[in-house]
């Protein structure tokens, strides 16, 4: 039997014809024909539909609702009590379990609150679909797979039917209790990821080494610092550095650490060069140097690879990552390539022995500006 060609509900079939006449016949389940369809086909038959306690009696009904509504109120608990627990058990804390013996607390309890979260929406889904929801038997016949353009239509109905048909506008306590548990039972999912990618940048972005250390009052000293050689770790006199000459930075105590060594100097490196003064267009760029000695930093702002070559003849500072292109005698501006911003300057002076030092801080974010919308 072709079974497209047949509907069947409560213990009858109807042919629908689509396939011809003669190719369907219906007679205590048993189908004979031609085209395909086979020579027999057994009807499984219908049970009789028996009513439940519910579907006759509205106390009864009101009874299955509030379990219902009683399990996910369950699952509303477990999750309130996941969230308190995450927040206020200390995860060193243990206690002892019979049978397990000394345990980790909020790993416990954790479990516990998730299980009862989980387990209220299940068991009140499972005796929802059991007591309240329709539960006559329907057989709907295999398709093909697309579906003919009025069953799809009539599908779409039948979905704009289905919180009708589902009545869940009749039982404002399932709706309610349902939605909360689905919602809060989100939260523990998302919790433990937000808290999984560690703490808040803060300021970390926008300030490095220059800055000097963190004090107490939580502001930086922005104090002057030598500038030093990378890697010989040796201050450098403003005497020193010839025109055309490049010398790769950091700031004064940072090689001397160990710690977070490699962070620190991939924010701080810093290239200086000297130009003739008279090639440097912007008097911002001659104001923070010093005679023509220029320091920037040598983060590419496109991704952050290490800006490698000088350029003596044209004053261009590229990237060999993907060739941008930055030009030293208009405030390191990208004249090439995908970098959106310049490099940013160090402002620069000498101290009392004609060593180069910093004047404060960058002024502005070293690095990759993807993070920094406002200046992309
Ligand atoms: S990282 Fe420098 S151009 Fe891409």
């Amino acid at each position: 039997m072709n079974e497209q060609d047949s509907h069947s509900t409560g213990g009858e079939v109807t042919p629908t014809g689509e396939f011809g006449s003669s190719a369907v016949r219906l007679d205590e389940g048993h189908v004979v024909g031609d085209g395909g369809i086979p020579e027999r086909f057994e009807n499984p038959g219908f049970a009789p539909h028996i009513h439940r306690g519910a579907d006759l009696d509205e106390v009864a009904a009101k009874r299955a609702e509030r379990s219902v509504g009683g399990l996910f109120v369950i699952s509303i608990l477990g999750t309130l009590g996941f969230i308190v627990a995450y927040f206020a058990i200390d995860e060193r804390v243990t206690m002892f379990v019979p049978g397990i013996g000394q345990t980790n607390a909020l790993h416990l309890v954790l479990g516990v609150t998730m299980a009862a979260s989980l387990l209220g929406i299940g068991f009140g889904a499972v005796q929802w679909a059991k007591t309240l929801m329709p539960d006559e038997e329907e057989v709907e016949m295999r398709h093909p797979m697309r579906s003919a353009d009025e069953h799809r239509e009539g599908f779409v109905a039948i979905l704009g039917d289905g919180a009708e048909t589902s009545h869940l506008n009749r039982r404002p306590l399932i709706k309610y209790a349902m939605g909360g548990a689905l919602g809060l039972f989100a939260v523990p999912v998302v919790l433990p990821l937000i808290g999984g990618l560690g703490p808040m940048p803060g300021d970390a972005l926008s300030v490095t080494f220059w800055n000097g250390e963190k004090e107490e009052d939580g502001k930086y000293p922005n104090k002057p610092l030598r500038l030093m050689r990378d890697p010989q770790n040796t201050p450098i006199k403003a005497s020193e550095v010839t025109i055309g000459s490049v010398f790769h930075v950091m700031p004064e105590g940072l090689l001397d650490l160990e710690h977070h060594l490699l962070e620190e100097k991939g924010k701080a490196a810093v290239l200086v060069m000297r130009l003739d003064p008279d090639d440097i267009k912007s008097q911002k760029e001659k104001d923070w140097g010093h005679q023509g000695i220029v320091a920037y930093s040598k983060i590419c702002t496109h991704v952050g690879c290490p800006v490698g070559l000088y350029e003596q003849q044209t004053h261009h500072l590229l990237c060999p990552c993907h060739q941008s292109t930055f030009d030293v005698t208009q405030d390191c501006k990208v004249i090439f390539g995908p970098a959106k911003r310049p490099l940013p300057q160090l402002p620069i002076t000498v101290d009392d022995e004609g060593y180069l030092i910093s004047k404060g801080p960058f002024k502005e974010a070293t690095g990759p500006s993807f993070w920094e919308r406002g200046s992309a």
